[in-house]
């Protein structure tokens, strides 16, 4: 029977979906046009996994450990639960998030990741052809998801000389009729920052007078360094309708246990019942996240000791230090110090690097030559810029930053001096006369 009957084409015609068509990560993109080489008579660094278990130098704390592998032993750990997730999970997630306002089990629905709980956010707050305003730079994520669902990403600015606060008029002038929701990503991948409580109070505040939805993603919650305090986004809003987007991935140095949250913050019962429900719908697609973890986190909220996230903290503000010290000193750099997270931006002077078109080709030679690979700003739609991990070991992050420094002053040379006029090339020449040099290169960058 020839298949023309039920309105199938004779040729075979099997097309992904949009939805798939339409998903698109960056990153990977990007990263595989750098055709990068690393050096092999040199170490390969790699400051670009925003893993902060990669190095293996950071471990979870030993109560974690045993709370999975006390579970895993119990029948209860390996059936299905509820698709939100199981109450006693959920009720450890309300207590352990208190810091957000007064949450109850019933506002939480448990995710496979921040990723997913974002994801869910995301595809229940808006519609094909609405807009969600995300953070530039920012981490693609927001981008990728979005725009799978056919949700139009729009941008807001953030400013690196205010330590990447968000540019208010820039938030502003990007709402319109069409916009669903602002992400805001607080402390921030890539940029490190850390935001005050006055500060979150005025993005809050363009997103009541417009009427617009947050969703926080908060993934980094509490990673913030001395001298800087962390305030959920959801604990300031009285009226705006809060989805906070969490999990236990970098804070507990699990990541590929795939655990996440969103949160419900509503005060004022905006957010119609058709939202709350759809996000319980949305969470029957996967059945709900892995029962191993759910039921193990109750035990791993509570008992984690304080001193365990301490320790990680001063572990990355001091490598933060060095990197910010080290890197200062690399002519044709700006490091720009990070309040928390695990990251650092870097602005690479471009100017003062003739030879390379762009911040890709820099990277790719560094790449080559030094055998350390950054993550190009354009990663983060910011060009001109690098982003690095701090999680690294000690010894690792010197040598790195040794190496990009040298990387730094081998092409901020060659490429400048060439074009400058004789007395200054003797100058440099001249390497008895080590602080002239130094000054000239203060000039060039
Ligand atoms: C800002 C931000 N949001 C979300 C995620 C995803 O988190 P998860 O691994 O829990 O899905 C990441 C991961 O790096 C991130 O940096």
């Amino acid at each position: 029977m020839s298949c023309r009957l039920r309105g199938r084409k004779e040729e075979w015609d099997v097309r992904a979906s949009s939805l798939a068509r339409n998903t698109f990560n960056p990153i990977r993109d990007i990263i595989e046009t750098l055709r990068i080489q690393p050096n092999p008579n040199k170490s390969y660094i790699p400051l670009s996994v925003g893993d902060p278990t990669a190095f293996g130098n950071l471990q979870p704390s030993e109560n974690i450990i045993d709370a999975i592998c006390d579970t895993a032993k119990l029948n209860e750990s390996r059936n299905y639960g509820p698709t939100i997730g199981h109450w006693d999970a959920r009720q450890a997630v309300a207590e352990y998030s208190a810091h957000q306002g007064s949450v109850t089990a019933d506002d939480v629905i448990l995710c496979s990741g921040c990723s997913h709980a974002i994801d869910l956010a995301l595809s229940v707050i808006a519609d094909v052809g609405q807009n969600v305003l995300i953070p530039r730079p920012g981490y693609l994520i927001h981008k990728t998801l979005g725009e799978g669902l056919g949700i139009i990403i729009k941008y807001y600015d953030l400013l690196p000389d205010k330590n990447w606060q968000v540019d208010l008029e820039s938030l502003e002038n990007q709402i319109d009729e069409n916009t669903a929701a602002i992400i805001v990503n607080n402390p921030s991948n890539p940029c490190g920052s850390v935001y005050t409580r006055q500060h979150l109070e005025d993005i809050i505040d363009v997103a009541s007078r417009y009427r617009v939805p947050i969703i926080a993603d908060e993934i980094y919650e509490h990673f913030v360094f001395s001298d800087h305090e962390f305030t959920a986004l959801s604990s300031l809003s009285k009226d705006v309708p809060v989805l906070t987007c969490s999990g236990v991935t970098k804070r507990f140095l699990v990541p590929g246990w795939r655990l996440g949250w969103v949160i419900i913050h509503d005060r004022q019962n905006i957010l119609r019942k058709e939202v709350r429900n759809g996000l319980l719908s949305m969470s029957t697609r996967i059945l709900g996240p892995n029962t191993l973890m759910q039921k193990a986190l109750p035990r791993i909220l509570k008992e984690t000791p304080q001193s365990f996230f301490d320790d990680t903290m001063r572990f990355i503000e001091s490598q933060a230090r060095l990197a910010y010290t080290e890197l200062k000193k690399a002519p044709g750099l700006r490091p720009i110090m990070p309040q928390g997270s695990m990251y650092m931006m870097i602005e690479i002077k471009t100017s003062s690097f003739p030879k390379f078109d762009n911040e890709l080709q820099f990277i790719s030679q560094m790449c080559n030559e030094q055998s350390v690979l950054c993550i190009p700003g354009k990663c983060f739609n910011y060009p001109n810029f690098m982003r690095i991990v701090l999680t690294v070991p000690e010894d690792i992050l010197r040598e790195a930053c040794h190496r990009i420094t040298k990387f730094c002053e081998d092409h901020i040379l060659k490429q400048h001096l060439k074009k400058m006029d004789h007395d200054v090339v003797s100058i440099v020449n001249d390497e008895k006369n080590v602080k002239s040099k130094q000054n000239l290169l203060k000039n060039i960058t």
